[in-house]
This record gives C-alpha cells, sequence and structure tokens, in this order.
C-alpha cells in the first residue's frame, strides 16, 4: 500500500483514503465483519470536528429516560468509554468485538471511516440504522489537530513544522483524509437519503445548540416531548454536554480513553475561528481557494467564524 509520514505516525493509502497505520488492522476487520443492527446509531467525524461533543450529546439524549442528569453514566465514565470508535477500539483488539459490551443500548458507535469505505451492513438500503454526521470548518480541523498530535507525539516521534503539516493537510495527506472528500462523501449521501443520514456542522451547533439537541433527537427517534421541553429537559442536555461541563468532569482531566489517550487531549478551547491566530495569510489564501475547487458546486459552505 502506499505509505506516508503522518505527523502521527505512517499512513496507508486505501480505498482513496489515508488510513492511520495503527487503526488499518482494526478499519479492515470493521468493514468485513460489521453487522449493522436497526437500532443502532452511527457517529461519524473527521477527527477533531466535534466527535467528543456528538457522543456526550446522542448519549444523553438516546439514555435521558434511563437516568436522571445527575446518574448520567457521562459524569464517570467520560464520552469516549460510553461510545467507542469501532476502528480503533473495538475492531483494533480482535475481529470479533463482543457488543454484549457495549455500554449502550441501542447501540451508540464512532467512526472515522469515509461513506464510501463503510461495511455494506450500514449502507444496505434494508439497513435501518442512523448515521449522524459532524463537520467542521477544514482550518479549525487544522490547528485543532496540529495541537491534538502535538501533545500525543512521544519523544521517538520526529516533530513536524506546523507549515510542513498545513502543506500535508492541503494534500489530504491526514487520518481519513482527504478532508474534501470526506465531507463531500456524506454530504452527497446525505442529499439521497436524508432520513438515514443527519449532516450537522460544529458550527452551527455552538450558534443554536437547543435547536439541535431537538433535532437530533427527532432525527433518532426520541423526539421531546412537550412536558420535556417545558422542564427544561432539553437545556439541561445542552449544558451538561458543553465544552465548559465535558472538560471539568474529573474523568476528561485524569482519565483515559479505550486507546489509552488522556482524555484531556479531546479538550482544547472549543472555539469557533481559533485558526485566526495560527494561519499566515498565505494559508488562509491557500485553503479558500481550495475550497472553491473542491466545494463549490456542491452547495456546502463553512462558518470560518461565529
Ligand atoms: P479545539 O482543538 O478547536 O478546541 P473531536 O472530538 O472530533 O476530537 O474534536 C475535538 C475538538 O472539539 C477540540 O477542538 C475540542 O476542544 C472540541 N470539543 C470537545 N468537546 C466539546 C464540546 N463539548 N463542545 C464544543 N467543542 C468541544
Amino acid at each position: 500500500l502506499p505509505k506516508a509520514k503522518g505527523y502521527y505516525g505512517p499512513l496507508y493509502f486505501y480505498q482513496g483514503f489515508w488510513c492511520p497505520s495503527f487503526s488499518f488492522k482494526g478499519f479492515i476487520s470493521f468493514q468485513k465483519y460489521f453487522q449493522a443492527l436497526d437500532t443502532d446509531i452511527i457517529l461519524v467525524s473527521m477527527p477533531k470536528s466535534g466527535t467528543t461533543w456528538l457522543k456526550a450529546l446522542i448519549f444523553s439524549i438516546a439514555n435521558r429516560h434511563k437516568f436522571s442528569l445527575q446518574d448520567n453514566p457521562l459524569l464517570n465514565l467520560g464520552p469516549h468509554s460510553l461510545v467507542p470508535f469501532l476502528e480503533s477500539d473495538l475492531y483494533l483488539k480482535t475481529p470479533n468485538p463482543n457488543f454484549e459490551n457495549c455500554p449502550n443500548h441501542p447501540r451508540i458507535l464512532s467512526t472515522h471511516t469515509p461513506y464510501a469505505s463503510l461495511p455494506p451492513s450500514i449502507k444496505d438500503d434494508h439497513s435501518k440504522c442512523k448515521i449522524v454526521y459532524v463537520c467542521r470548518n477544514p482550518m479549525d480541523v487544522f490547528i485543532s489537530y496540529w495541537h491534538y498530535l502535538g501533545k500525543l507525539r512521544t519523544e521517538n516521534m520526529e516533530p513536524m513544522s506546523m507549515d510542513e503539516g498545513f502543506e500535508m493537510f492541503c494534500q489530504g495527506i491526514h487520518g481519513f483524509g482527504p478532508f474534501s472528500d470526506h465531507v463531500l462523501g456524506y454530504w452527497k449521501a446525505n442529499e439521497e437519503n436524508p432520513n438515514k443520514i443527519l449532516f450537522l456542522k460544529y458550527e452551527d451547533l455552538k450558534e443554536d445548540i437547543t435547536f439541535h439537541v431537538k433535532e437530533l433527537a427527532k432525527f433518532l427517534g426520541f423526539p421531546f416531548s412537550k412536558e420535556e421541553e417545558d422542564r427544561g429537559v432539553v437545556e439541561e442536555i445542552a449544558r451538561l454536554c458543553s465544552f465548559d461541563s465535558l472538560k471539568d468532569l474529573e474523568v476528561n482531566k485524569s482519565g483515559k480513553s479505550p486507546l489509552g489517550y488522556p482524555n484531556s487531549v479531546f479538550f482544547r478551547n472549543g472555539e469557533v475561528g481559533n485558526w485566526r491566530n495560527f494561519l499566515k495569510p498565505s494559508m488562509v489564501e491557500h485553503w479558500e481557494k481550495l475550497l472553491q475547487e473542491k466545494f463549490d458546486k456542491s452547495g456546502l459552505t463553512f462558518n470560518f467564524s461565529c
């Protein structure tokens, strides 16, 4: 397989995308063996697009009748243990994970796999499982990624300059990249099948979280009742899953994700437009051109500030 040096270990080029070598085996097993259930909720994202946030939101919405907010296991386990990644947590360990141990039902599972490479049982016309896709503007994704990988880098990994990392990101050589193919794959799939795929943008959630919590609940088949809305349940869930609330949980300060990463690396500042503090004008210009080329015809636009 074509191989590239990623900013956190090598990447393999497979089925049109760059798969981190450490999760490649897990991805292959996931693609080959995963059997979706009609009740499954599959959360998909490009890394650094709001996965942690959506894991917390979806879990809290789908399970709100099982626990009071104070007893929500999110508070002790954190989003990543509650909603595992298919390729890098579950199938990395074994080609036959025991879903009995899945900490939630309906199963809520997460992946970074591009649409074209999803296992057939998820995309099958007969499958009623739901896909929630969250995307984020590429400049914030890049900056978030940059900091995240910097925190995970160990001493034996060569550091990479931001210029070099940026160049690779623009060329699509980054985990699950190219960015544009990933986002457009789900954008098109959502246009074709809006009942199956909910397409969300990080920036829209930042702008109006209450609206999106209700939309998510409706899409997943657990709409809020009038009584719940009057009791302020929507706002409570939004508050519980907010950046400040999650970041301050002990499990996210000192706990580890199933892959062994400190949970704290998933929380930096959670802003829209943070890229402005880092990217040079020439880098911004470069992305503006790329965006025009790749996205103009699709009708998909990004917010770069809120
Ligand atoms: P920043 O590095 O820009 O702060 P992912 O979860 O896909 O790995 O994405 C991580 C990004 O989402 C980080 O962005 C992180 O701070 C932000 N994030 C994590 N939890 C969040 C939340 N509850 N609300 C908003 N942003 C959140």
